[in-house]
């Protein structure tokens, strides 16, 4: 995978990068929106451009269940399924059968469970969910893992990577012996475990390194754990991983999250904060988030963040915005994801500038005592 590091930080593991797919070039760091099923709620992949989007995610447990793997062959690929000519990457769909199916058994082979929609028995295992993924074609493939729980105790966390790591072994080997099924090039990541133990994630990210993927996620992270316990894991990956790679931290986080990680040598990142917040009313801005459905907005005609310049602020009020959650119609829901996801694209751009200036952790600092002093 071509991954060039453009710039790094002196006085942190900060660092900037360009990564290059057949669909396009993504500066790093970077904020992935999440598109579980091939679509990014409410925003048509035009408007996604416009924001200023370079990268989505889509997940292949979702995809794979509807509309299935014939439906996606013909179609020739979720690319021109849903009209989105920019980089996809697809998570593999472990994490997604640990949290919604039902009546999962894992075994050396793979994970059978039951699919959360109509009870049909099912089977996941390394190699299948990589021919999945070539059917979908997506630029970046996630392997099959198992991402225990928060509450799992250490030997089952030790049990659990020592076979997510013989998993990644066969994807790979999978990978290597098939080939993208749309003229466009496919990069298969590793994805590490072992909890918040120091020396179970020190094993994991080794035998991972040594497997040889084009970048390397950070999974099994926000289930629970303290934020400090995660920044820790992210040093030890820092230190582990090789530094020309490019590194996910997967499913995080909020924006202090985010910056800690960046300051911490992580490249990318995908949540269901900004869509999923966004549809609930709570706005992300410069200044701090708000609750748009508070009273206190009915008659605040300023934009949601003043100064912003995004197609959201520099069109509509608090209130209009407000009004349209509380009457239901579709429209609100649209503009605060869109600003939310804006946020997020900002936050990544921002600290990308930062870091070639050499004044990112300085901006950070400033930047979060702002952010979190003004929960509106
Ligand atoms: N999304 C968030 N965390 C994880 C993880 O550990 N594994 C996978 N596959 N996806 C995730």
């Amino acid at each position: 995978m071509n991954f060039t590091l453009t710039a790094t930080d002196t006085k942190s593991s900060a660092r900037c990068g360009v990564l290059e797919t057949s669909h396009g070039t993504i500066p790093t760091p970077i904020f992935m929106p999440v598109g579980t099923r091939a679509s990014v709620k409410s925003l048509e992949p035009h408007e996604l451009t416009e924001l200023g989007v370079s990268i989505i995610l889509a997940n292949t447990y979702h995809l794979y269940l509807r509309p299935g793997n014939d439906i996606l062959r013909k179609a020739g690929g979720v690319h021109r399924f849903m009209n989105w000519n920019g980089p996809l990457l697809t998570d593999s769909g472990g994490y997604q059968v640990y949290s919604l199916s039902d009546l999962r058994k894992i075994t050396e082979e793979g994970v059978t469970f039951r699919s959360h929609l109509d009870g049909s028995k099912q089977q996941f295992t390394p190699e299948n969910v990589i021919d999945t993924e070539r059917i979908i074609g997506s630029d970046i493939i996630m392997p099959l893992d198992e991402c225990p729980p928060s509450t799992a105790d250490r030997e089952y966390v030790q049990t659990s990577g020592e076979l997510t790591i013989r998993w990644a072994e066969r994807a790979k080997k999978r990978f290597v012996s098939t080939s993208p099924l749309y003229g466009h090039s496919q990069f298969l990541f590793g994805i590490t475990q072992g909890g918040i133990h120091a020396d179970l994630r020190t094993i994991s990210t080794k035998a991972l390194v040594d497997l040889d993927f084009d970048g390397y996620a950070i999974g099994g992270m926000a289930v629970g754990e303290p934020a400090e316990a995660m920044y820790r894991v992210l040093e030890l990956s820092d230190m582990l991983l090789p530094a020309r790679k490019p590194r996910y931290l997967m499913g995080v986080g909020t924006p202090e999250n985010i910056l800690n990680a960046i300051e911490r040598g992580v490249d990318m990142f995908d949540c269901v904060i900004p869509t999923r917040e966004g549809r609930n009313g709570r706005v992300y801005t410069r200044n701090g988030t708000m609750n748009l459905r508070a009273a206190k907005y009915a008659a605040d005609f300023r934009p949601l963040d003043e100064g912003f310049d995004n197609e959201v602020c520099r069109n509509f009020s608090r209130a209009y915005i407000r009004h349209l959650l509380n009457v239901g119609e579709i429209l609100g829901l649209k503009l605060c994801t869109m600003q939310n996801i804006s946020f997020y694209l900002w936050l990544t751009t921002t600290a990308r500038e930062q870091i070639q200036n050499g004044t990112f952790t300085e901006w950070k600092n400033d930047f979060l005592s702002r952010f979190n002093s003004n929960e509106k």
